[in-house]
């Protein structure tokens, strides 16, 4: 319970979907460059439904979200680049970019005041100090669960176009959000949308993804794109079955994942100390800050290891905030959850 991966049982459809693409041999191809051009247009339809699409958009499949990142990351991003984020944030697209030789800013958002969230007036202070930047906006939060209703996303936008700042919004988890808003309906030409089949299909081990982004920008990004040999091709087909029940197969598990949710919360509830971060959280986990607590955030961790229950730190997301909080994923069968309420009871002192 610690990837915010989805172990609840594959649609029938899905199911169907990939036994029959391992019989018929499909990967014995190479999938095309660029993706399916049907699954492009599915993605680019789940999208951009409510969003201005225009000619100009388009779609690149990748191996898994985060390949999508690796590029962007990697191709923004040189010693005069300022890429900013978070903190806590989901820490990968940092080492890529600092690889590249630019300077990470992580602002601190774990405090009320910031409701753990980016605030207008701390980003704009920092692009105007950048010069070149790159905004890496987690939307829903890896770890915490907040997401930006679209006012903050309007004014998140209109600060990214005056100061000429590309801006990667990592949607991974936006199928779990209560409301959702795309920095790309405000800022199109400059926004890097990323999309995960593992967290809401559950096809995470099959490294299918994708970015959605406006030329000439496309362009640029694909001409270093790593996988040039196209990416695999049996996920691909399985999330060309999962667009037929997206709608159905999104409200079943998020009434799950939810419900997992509830428990958890309602289980911490009765021990001292241990607090919901954002509750309902906007992901397919929650978020607990074990500060007030006699136990530390990793020392609980490490006992529900012990019976078998891998759930993450803090340590995983921030270098300032260790041993802060833990992170559980709700996307699994529920009597998992139950386990884990179970063992916590063993775990916490009343
Ligand atoms: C915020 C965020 N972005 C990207 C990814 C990677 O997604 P994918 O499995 O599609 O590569 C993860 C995985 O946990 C994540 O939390």
């Amino acid at each position: 319970m610690g990837q915010n991966t989805n172990h609840l049982p594959t649609h029938p459809l899905v199911e169907e979907a990939l036994l029959h693409a391992v019989r018929e041999q499909t990967f014995n191809l190479y999938a095309p460059p660029s993706g399916m051009e049907e699954l492009k247009e599915l993605v680019l339809d789940d999208i951009s439904g409510a969003s201005k699409r225009s000619d100009k958009t388009g779609v690149l499949i990748t191996d898994g979200a985060v390949e999508g990142l690796y590029l962007t990351s990697k191709r923004l991003s040189d010693e005069h680049t300022t890429f900013i984020t978070s903190d806590p944030t989901w820490v990968w697209p940092l080492k890529f970019s600092a690889n590249e030789g630019a300077k990470i800013v992580r602002l601190p958002i774990y405090n009320d005041r910031n409701n753990f969230k980016i605030l207008a007036e701390q980003l704009k202070e920092e692009l105007e100090r950048a010069g070149k930047s790159v905004l890496y906006l987690v939307d829903p939060l890896n770890p915490l669960g907040s997401s930006y209703n679209e006012a903050e996303i309007t004014e998140i936008a209109s600060l990214a176009r005056d100061n000429d700042t590309i801006v990667i919004h990592d949607c991974t988890y936006r199928d779990f959000a209560f409301e959702h808003f795309l920095i790309r309906d405000f800022y199109p030409e400059k926004t890097i949308t990323t999309y995960s089949f593992s967290k809401w299909l559950g096809i995470a081990g099959l490294r299918t993804g994708a970015i959605i982004v406006d030329e000439p920008l496309l362009s640029f990004l694909i001409d270093d794109q790593p996988n040039i040999l196209g990416s695999n091709i049996v996920g691909q087909i399985a999330a060309i079955a999962a667009f037929k029940v997206k709608t159905e197969w999104v409200t079943h598990i998020n009434s799950v994942q939810r419900r997992n949710q509830e428990r958890i919360k309602s289980t911490f509830d009765l021990f001292e100390g241990f607090n919901p971060i954002v509750y309902p959280s906007n992901g397919n986990f929650i978020s607990i800050d074990c500060t007030e607590s006699p136990l530390r955030a990793n020392y609980v961790a490490e006992k529900l290891l012990q019976k078998n229950i891998f759930v993450r730190t803090s340590d995983y997301h921030s270098d300032v905030l260790k041993d802060t909080f833990l992170k559980i994923s709700t996307t699994v069968p529920e009597k998992w959850a139950d386990q884990l309420c179970h063992e916590l009871h063993e775990i916490l002192p009343r």
